[in-house]
């Protein structure tokens, strides 16, 4: 009977197949007119092309704690404005320490930003938000090797020789989301 009832308890505390090393990355963005959210859902696909590792996206609104807590990669997405991290999505980052008095420590992190022109800081969007990262205790999974040394992902999005964001740059948000999920599942192991 002893034993019964300690299979049974067994039995419904084990974890679901498959739920044991599974590899949680969360994508965060902030997006006015959708096309950084159309790049946060291309680095969900990267993420999701590897093996036990599941995506989370959501908008920089609706994030709690417990999201950064669960999670073992986070990458982070912003439009740049006045060349600058758009600041729901800066406010967002102060949060983690003062408010949240969160460690990120040894969570892998990742940055994608969207542009108007081509010149438009895209690049010191992306840097401004990894060294955040780094700076809360998190490593930064870069560059994509197969992107040519990219340190994240970016698009021109109001500039000829096309409006909104091109295949080429969603095949980057795809590679920077597989990127983190294996060095997040690796660590993860
Ligand atoms: C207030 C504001 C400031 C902006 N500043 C810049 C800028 O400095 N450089 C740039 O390339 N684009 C700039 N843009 C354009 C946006 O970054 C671009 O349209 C982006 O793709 C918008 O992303 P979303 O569709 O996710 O909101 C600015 C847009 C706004 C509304």
């Amino acid at each position: 009977m002893v034993i019964l009832l300690l299979l049974i308890v067994a039995f419904i505390t084990a974890p679901v197949a498959g739920e044991e090393n599974e590899t949680n990355v969360l994508i965060v963005y902030y997006s006015m007119t959708g096309n950084t959210k159309e790049m946060a859902y291309a680095v969900a696909e990267g993420v999701r092309s590897v093996e036990g590792t599941a995506a989370v996206v959501k908008s920089v609104e609706d994030v709690e704690k417990d999201d950064l807590v669960r999670a073992d990669g986070i990458i982070l997405g912003s439009p740049s404005y006045y060349a600058n991290v758009a600041a729901p999505m800066k406010e967002f980052i102060d949060k983690w320490y003062f408010e949240y008095e969160l460690p990120l420590f040894d969570k892998v992190g990742g940055a994608f930003c969207s542009g108007g022109s081509r010149t438009g800081g895209q690049e010191l969007v992306v840097i401004s938000m990894l060294i955040a990262m780094m700076n809360n205790g998190m490593i930064i999974a870069g560059p994509l090797y197969e992107a040519w040394g990219t340190f994240g992902a970016t698009s021109m999005t109001e500039t000829a020789p096309h409006d909104g964001v091109d295949e080429y740059e969603l095949a980057d948000c795809r590679l920077l989301g597989e990127r983190v999920a294996n060095v997040a599942k690796r660590l993860n192991r």
